[in-house]
């Protein structure tokens, strides 16, 4: 059922660093921090103004995505960045769905079209779904069921080579406390997740849709999340902009 696959890592910088110059700090200490580190794939999704510079800074061995893009016709769209013009930056992944943009901005029909567009562009989709919170009841599995069933219903087969899933639950999301979800419960959420993706698509495709985590990951538990919770690799947030903790976290899961 799970694909053991080249881990992803991407971070994802949210609405950071403040200036252009920062950005570019940041991306080439990161680079230089993992450039003899072979066998993981690094992204990292900067706001959208800072792609060009710091995919300048970084070359060829780290990708690039943006957070969001606008998916639809026309270009009378005051304030949207358009998917054709990200594809041109050079960016690789577009996070869909996020909890911070389903929160006040992203419907779930929206963010249906926006995965089914990537996708469709040839670029690489990263659906994030979770659960807003953990009640004991187990609802949290129906949650996150509706989210995927939602966002995916509808989407050919043969787009889905592109589709990243990252399951990321709101609670853990920038979590004060730094509480990430435990790796066992990973492991089961992971597994309801491959079940649902089976459902929609088949054994065949399902298998091969890499599953990541996302939530107050730090390199005290981001090797334990991967390996006992079985995902394919990690969204990363507040640690990816602390570089010496963004590379070594990429270091012991290499290790
Ligand atoms: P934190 O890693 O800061 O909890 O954020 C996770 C996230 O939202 C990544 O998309």
């Amino acid at each position: 059922m799970f694909k053991k696959t080249k881990p992803l890592i991407i971070a994802n910088w949210k609405m950071n660093p403040e200036t252009e110059q920062e950005a570019k700090t940041i991306a080439s200490d990161i680079k230089e921090g993992i450039k003899n580190i072979k066998g993981i794939n690094t992204v990292i999704c900067p706001p959208v103004i800072f792609i060009d510079s710091v995919k300048k800074t970084l070359g060829k061995t780290i990708l690039l995505g943006a957070q969001d893009a606008f998916v639809g016709n026309g270009s009378s769209h005051t304030g949207e960045i358009s998917l054709e013009m990200i594809k041109k930056t050079g960016a690789k992944y577009i996070l869909v769905g996020h909890s911070e943009r389903r929160e006040t901005e992203d419907t779930e029909e929206e963010i249906r079209e926006k995965v089914s567009g990537v996708l469709k562009s040839g670029l690489k989709a990263v659906l994030c779904i979770g659960e807003n919170e953990r009640s004991e009841h187990g609802d949290y599995y129906h949650e996150v069921k509706i989210q995927i069933i939602s966002a995916l219903t509808g989407l050919q087969k043969k787009y889905t080579k592109n589709l990243v899933i990252a399951y990321e639950p709101v609670w853990a999301i920038g979590n004060k406390d730094n509480t990430a979800l435990n790796s066992e419960s990973l492991y089961e959420m992971a597994i309801f997740i491959k079940k649902i993706l089976n459902d929609i698509f088949g054994q065949e495709i399902a298998k091969n849709i890499p599953i990541l985590y996302g939530g107050s990951v730090n390199k005290n538990n981001a090797k334990e999340l991967m390996e006992n919770g079985k995902v394919n690799g990690l969204l990363i947030g507040r640690e990816s902009l602390k570089v010496q903790n963004f590379i070594e976290i990429i270091k012991k899961i290499k290790a």
